[in-house]
């Protein structure tokens, strides 16, 4: 498998950052101590509280299997602390049409307020993109604090979550009672099923990620099974008819004494569409609730359609959650499948390089597509010349396309955004007409992306 660690620093950024008088390395994931200050800083960069001796040993075992870099500053009161953080591994990204590709995710990006805004973030940024190249990944992607920062190196927002309320007092069941089975499991014996319960319902769904060692752990509370955040942890799991696990989700109650309480679900996983209102089912008719709030849910649920009140539920909080950010269009634009067949040109700028050319995309009717880059290296474009796959464009016919940047391209690449609302807001040009409704239909995905946890 793949070593992420093994990418060198790059001598670019090491200049770059030198220039400021900062060192810019890996942290040897044998050296404990330096391992140590790397999650201490990176805590302090997301206003966390000093990690707990388990969590600590989880973070240290978790940034062991990354590639992870730091910035220090020797004049600093502690010049072991690094000021800055960054991290990044390889990671399958689930696409429509069930594939996953090879992708690269960029996490723990913090610049100590001591040393902000003099470029550190965008040399740590434009390394990883680099690095992911250099791992062959066809994506780069991340979850992020604030909106306003990652556009400026190319990623777009793909995949939308929200937080999914529900007024118990409402409820009435009126969709179908799944055939299988809901019972209370003890976490830790379901570790040994969620990975493979898990892997199903990420490939499932465009947008989901690979889950890392580790990450179902905490989920379930096994990091620390004493503290009280864990010990509040229930787990229900559904098992179809045939007996085979298709799902969990972990919850906590909050509630005052002699009150109803509030159900607080943050792992909600299902491989199948039973499983999903199995699950649902349970956890809106747990008695002696008000209300169920879900979070980091799809935009797309379907909740509202299995109860006779749909304004039972209400959503919260949507938010651009997954960003992406194509480094490699042939190899991302081939992986995913499309809903219609078509020609279609798109003329990609991108300020740094990676993605920039113009492709022609020939999507089959099987939902396949061939993708080829029609520019020379200059950039020249034939697209326009350039001829379909299968010929099915006749003499005389308009080549459709699109000239866009590799923003866009990720916003639109899961399906998560129509092309048309893009070119409505003016962030996509529509090259001949009917290139957007074909845009449209090639890009629609059959089910809405979705990410369902933080990375
Ligand atoms: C966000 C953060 C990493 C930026 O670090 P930094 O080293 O100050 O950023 P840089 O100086 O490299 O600035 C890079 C660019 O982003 C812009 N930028 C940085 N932080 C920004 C913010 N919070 N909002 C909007 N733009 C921001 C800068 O203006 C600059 O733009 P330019 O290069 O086009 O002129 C840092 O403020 C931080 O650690 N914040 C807390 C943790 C966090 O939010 N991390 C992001 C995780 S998703």
């Amino acid at each position: 498998m793949f070593d992420p660690r093994s990418i060198p620093a790059d001598h670019s950024t090491i200049e770059a950052l030198r220039s400021r008088g900062l060192e810019y390395r890996q942290v040897d994931a044998a050296d404990e101590a330096a391992m140590q200050a790397w999650v201490q800083a990176e805590t302090r960069g997301f206003h966390h509280a000093r990690p707990e001796p388990a969590e600590l040993s989880r973070e240290l075992r978790i940034a062991k299997q990354r590639s992870v870099r730091g910035v220090y500053d020797s004049t600093a009161h502690d010049a072991a602390v690094p000021v800055a953080t960054v991290d990044g591994w390889p990671s399958g990204l689930s696409v429509p049409g069930g594939r996953s590709v090879d992708a690269w995710a960029v996490s723990a990006v913090t610049v100590s307020p001591t040393h902000r805004r003099r470029g550190i973030a965008r040399a740590l940024l434009e390394a990883q993109l680099r690095y992911a190249s250099e791992a062959g990944a066809a994506l780069a992607m991340l979850t992020l604090t604030e909106a306003t920062i990652y556009g400026r190196y190319g990623f777009g927002p793909a995949a939308s979550a929200a937080t999914i309320k529900v007024d118990r007092r409402r409820v009435h069941w009126i969709g179908p009672d799944a055939p299988g089975r809901v019972q209370f499991v003890e976490p830790a014996d379901l570790i040994a099923k969620a990975p493979a319960i898990a892997r199903r319902a990420v490939a499932r769904t465009p947008g989901e990620i690979d889950r890392w060692p580790g990450l179902l752990e905490r989920h379930l509370g096994l990091v620390d099974p004493d503290s009280a955040a864990s010990r509040a942890l229930r787990v229900a799991r559904y098992d179809d008819r045939s007996g085979q696990a298709q799902g969990f989700i972990a919850y906590t109650v909050g509630r005052e004494p002699n009150q109803p309480g509030v159900v607080e679900c943050d792992v909600f996983v299902a491989a199948t569409d039973e499983a999903e209102r199995a699950l649902w089912h349970f956890l809106v008719e747990l008695d002696f609730v008000t209300e169920i709030r879900a979070r980091l849910r799809s935009v797309d649920e379907p909740l509202p359609w299995l109860l006779e009140d749909p304004r039972a539920t209400s959503m919260h909080d949507v938010v651009d959650h997954l960003w992406l950010r194509v480094l490699d269009p042939i190899v991302a634009l081939t992986a995913r499948e499309y809903g219609a067949s078509g020609t279609l040109t798109l003329e990609v700028a991108d300020p740094l390089g990676h993605a920039a050319g113009t492709y022609v995309l020939d999507a089959s009717g099987d939902g396949h597509a061939e993708v080829r880059r029609t520019d020379d290296a200059e950039g020249r474009a034939d697209a326009v010349a350039a001829g379909s796959r299968s010929g099915r464009r006749s003499r005389g016919q308009t080549a459709h396309g699109l000239r866009l940047d590799v923003r866009e391209l990720g916003a639109i690449y899961l399906g998560g955004v129509r092309p048309s609302v893009l070119a409505r807001a003016g962030r996509i040009e529509e090259l001949s007409p009917g290139s957007l409704a074909l845009a449209d239909r090639l890009f629609a995905a059959p089910r809405t992306p979705h990410l369902s946890i933080w990375f």
